[in-house]
């Protein structure tokens, strides 16, 4: 049995397994075709955090898929009021065939995973965010920038840029981050993609310049300055951040074709422009679709497993 909490579990091989079948299934969707390639299985959603594109991705792609999935906000469940983790996770992956949980560490979701009988997904911690990277990658493809791209990633070393960290490590691409000073990515976590760089071949620059970082890439990304959990430092990372938003003159230094990603939800005249997320170049939208697909190709992956 396998869990997909991070990037780093897997092989360049099963991601791109993995992007195979969310490729199939969503031309099967957008034929109208519903396979239910998991008939009356059940997942369990465990939301510590909000969310609006995970919920709805996961809900919808497990009804396609011919099962079911349970909304569980941690308020309105025991785990809100105390109940140990460990419990928790005996009780429920005794019930269901999957349980997707977005929280605050990553070591809680492992200890979460360690008590599961049933395949455990990450949907989001204050570490990493695998999903969307499945997402990000799988539209990388679909507009052609999936053949030895460079990417700039610019603003917070978040769970977003660590996660940019572990897919170019395993897939061997050029990945630039340009963070802030004092905003730079997790240094365990570089650490663990310049290793993987050494076997795949990718390229990892850091630095506290996003002029640098976009010259000539084929993909611009960014996120919020503000994760979840981060609220209250919001005003002093809005000037922190000065410079760092993507706007049409840092992407005008992208290539051409360039396309700007972004996992949203996104604050415009923040990390981007108006003008940016509204531009032909932005595929933020189509982005946001292929969670559904993403998804779905990781819940049937991990189910073929078991
Ligand atoms: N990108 C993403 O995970 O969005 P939500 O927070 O809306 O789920
Ligand atoms: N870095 C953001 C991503 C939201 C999808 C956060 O953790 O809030």
């Amino acid at each position: 049995m396998k869990h997909f909490l991070t990037i780093n579990d897997f092989t360049k091989d099963e991601l791109l397994e993995i992007l195979d079948i969310a490729i199939e299934v969503k031309n099967e969707t957008k034929e109208g075709k519903y396979i239910h390639r998991m008939k009356d299985k059940s997942l369990a959603m465990i939301f510590e955090k909000s969310s609006t594109r995970t919920r709805v991705s996961f809900e919808v792609g497990m009804t396609q898929l011919g099962g079911h999935a349970l909304f569980l906000s941690s308020n309105d469940t025991q785990l809100g009021r105390g109940e140990p983790l460990q419990d928790t996770a005996r009780v429920i992956s005794s019930m269901v065939d999957m349980v997707m949980i977005r929280t605050y560490r990553q070591d809680d979701l492992n200890k979460f995973a360690s008590f599961s009988k049933v395949p455990v997904i990450n949907g989001l911690t204050d570490e990493f965010h695998p999903v969307q990277l499945m997402a990000d990658y799988m539209t990388m493809i679909e507009f052609g920038k999936s053949n030895n791209p460079k990417v700039a990633y610019i603003g917070d070393g978040n769970n977003m840029a660590h996660s940019w960290l572990m897919l170019c490590s395993k897939l061997g691409f050029e990945l630039r981050i340009a963070t802030p000073k004092g905003y730079e990515v997790d240094r365990d976590i570089l650490n663990i993609a310049k290793e993987n760089a050494k076997l795949s071949g990718a390229k990892i620059i850091t630095s506290n310049d996003p002029k640098e970082a976009v010259k000539n890439v084929d993909v611009v990304t960014t996120d919020t300055w503000a994760s979840m959990g981060q609220e209250n430092e919001k005003i002093k990372r809005e000037k922190d951040f000065q410079g760092y938003e993507v706007d049409t003159n840092l992407m005008n230094l992208a290539r051409k074709d360039a396309i700007f990603l972004h996992c949203l939800p996104a604050y415009r005249g923040q990390e981007v422009s108006d003008n940016v997320i509204e531009s032909k170049q932005s595929v933020v939208f189509e982005e946001a679709q292929n969670r559904l697909h993403a998804q779905k190709g990781i819940m049937i992956w991990l189910d073929r497993q078991r």
